[in-house]
């Protein structure tokens, strides 16, 4: 397991609810690949209750950053993490997306803070993705400067209609005409996973899922994030969180 010491740079809001964390390796660590995760320790405190599990948003020579949502008691005492603290790091952990083949085009689906999962995948790709992105209204979209830059195509649906079309991105996946040259990514929030995943199966379409679960280890040493599969139970943290898309019991 890859435990380190990382220093932050930067722990600034990005919209009322999400935070971008950058921090810098104290040591040599292993380059992530998209879809991976890291195990964040709140605080400098070395409470083994305190990590929580993030995924790789970008990599650069000297940092990383993540993108978070407020959500518990965890994330509330992350965002206050002052520039300059020393904080426990262990990673990257778990799986990764696949890389596509040459004859399939990536079609990125992303729900809400879901894009934190996928924006490195985008990054990787070199403008070969389209992505289609939800949110609850415009204040909630995230990173859109950044991710116009790496993309094919952008396709954006707010719930309330206040940017792109209106309504929820399963709405928007409807309308894109898909075909089987399509390969599917998609993170977000269970029901639309689901969702998007009953879509795949019934058009007959591949694609793969990254999911999220509490995590208590993150190392596969607990079993708590288990989920059911064709395959029987896997662990989140380190079968997965990628999956393919046919593979989830629901
Ligand atoms: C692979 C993966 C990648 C993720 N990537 C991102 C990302 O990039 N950005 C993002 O915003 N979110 C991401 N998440 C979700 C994120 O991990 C949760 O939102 C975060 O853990 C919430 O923590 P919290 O303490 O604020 O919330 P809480 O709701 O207080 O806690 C969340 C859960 O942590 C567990 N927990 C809380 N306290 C304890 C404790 N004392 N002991 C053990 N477990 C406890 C509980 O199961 C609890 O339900 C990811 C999740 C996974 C699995
Ligand atoms: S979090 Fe412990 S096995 Fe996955």
């Amino acid at each position: 397991v890859l435990h380190f010491k990382a220093e932050i740079k930067e722990n600034i809001p990005v919209s009322k609810n999400h935070y971008l964390l950058t921090f810098t390796p104290l040591a040599k660590t292993p380059v992530p690949l998209p879809g991976q995760f890291y195990m964040i320790g709140i605080g400098n405190s070395c409470d083994p209750l305190l990590k929580r599990p993030f995924s790789i948003l970008t990599k650069s020579d000297d940092s990383i950053r993540i993108l978070y949502r407020i959500k518990g008691k965890g994330t509330t005492l992350m965002k206050e993490m002052k520039t300059g603290t020393v904080i426990n790091v262990m990673g990257p952990l778990g799986n990764s997306y696949p890389i596509p083949k040459k004859k399939h085009t990536p079609l990125i689906i992303a729900g809400g803070i879901g894009i934190a999962s996928v924006f490195y995948l985008a990054e990787k790709l070199k403008g070969k993705a389209i992505v289609l992105y939800g949110a609850r209204g415009k204040h909630e979209l995230l990173m859109l400067d950044e991710l116009r830059g790496l993309v094919k195509e952008l396709h954006i649906s707010t719930d309330d209609g206040s940017y792109g079309k209106k309504g929820t991105i399963i709405d928007l996946l409807n309308e894109f005409h898909v075909n089987d040259k399509h390969l599917i990514y998609a993170c977000g929030p269970k029901g639309m996973i689901r969702a998007v995943s009953e879509f795949a199966l019934e058009k007959g379409l591949k694609g793969y899922i990254s999911l999220e679960e509490n995590m208590a280890c993150g190392i596969g040493a607990c079993m708590g994030c288990a989920v059911k599969t064709l395959k029987g139970y896997k662990r989140v943290c380190k079968e997965g969180p990628v999956f393919n898309i046919k593979d989830i019991l629901w």
